[in-house]
């Protein structure tokens, strides 16, 4: 909030290359308290045009990427808002932001996987089993520090 009762407006816009040591922190933060998988800055740099920030006072305080996984399916990636700035809506806007863009490309189904399963429920996805994910998502799962003890909760949300 502003001080008024008026909610504060954060644009989003598509990530540009000077926001990617801003992404890089965002992330790591969560990344240190195994919230979320660490990402190299080769690999934000590698996927920059996956990604759209929130700025405020000179920094990054939101995050979010569209990963593409196949003809049907995409992927919240890299979900991370900011601890001051939680509880304000951004990670709705960043996750219906995502959601537009893939249902504009023509992906039918969007999933994550994650912890916070109440955050995704709100905006309609819903749990799914793990194998119930192609072949292409336990591909890049191989690659994961926690490949053999994922804890991480597959949702999903069908966009048609
Ligand atoms: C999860 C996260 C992105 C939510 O961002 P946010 O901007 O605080 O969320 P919003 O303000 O848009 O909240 C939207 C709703 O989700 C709820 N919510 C927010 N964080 C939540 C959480 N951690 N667990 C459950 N529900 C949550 C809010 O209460 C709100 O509900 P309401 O509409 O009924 O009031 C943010 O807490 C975060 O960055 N967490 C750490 C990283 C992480 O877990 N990322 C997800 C990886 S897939």
């Amino acid at each position: 909030m502003n001080g008024t009762t008026q909610p504060v407006r954060y644009r989003i816009r598509p990530a540009r290359l000077d926001d990617v040591g801003g992404i890089f922190r965002l992330l790591q933060f969560y990344s240190d308290r195994g919230i979320l998988l660490p990402r190299p800055e080769s690999d934000i740099y590698h996927s920059l045009r996956d990604f759209y920030v929130i700025h405020a006072q000179d920094r990054i305080i939101a995050c979010a990427a569209l990963l593409i996984y196949t003809k049907e399916l995409g992927e919240v990636r890299s979900l991370a808002v900011d601890p001051e700035y939680q509880n304000l809506g951004l990670g709705y806007q960043l996750v219906n932001q995502l959601e537009e863009d893939a249902r504009g490309i023509g992906l039918t189904k969007l999933m994550a996987l994650t912890y916070v399963v109440d955050f995704f429920e709100k905006l309609g996805f819903r749990v799914v089993e793990m194998n119930q994910l192609p072949e292409k998502v336990w591909g890049a799962c191989i690659n994961c520090p926690k490949f053999q003890r994922c804890d991480e909760i597959a949702v999903l949300k069908y966009l048609i």
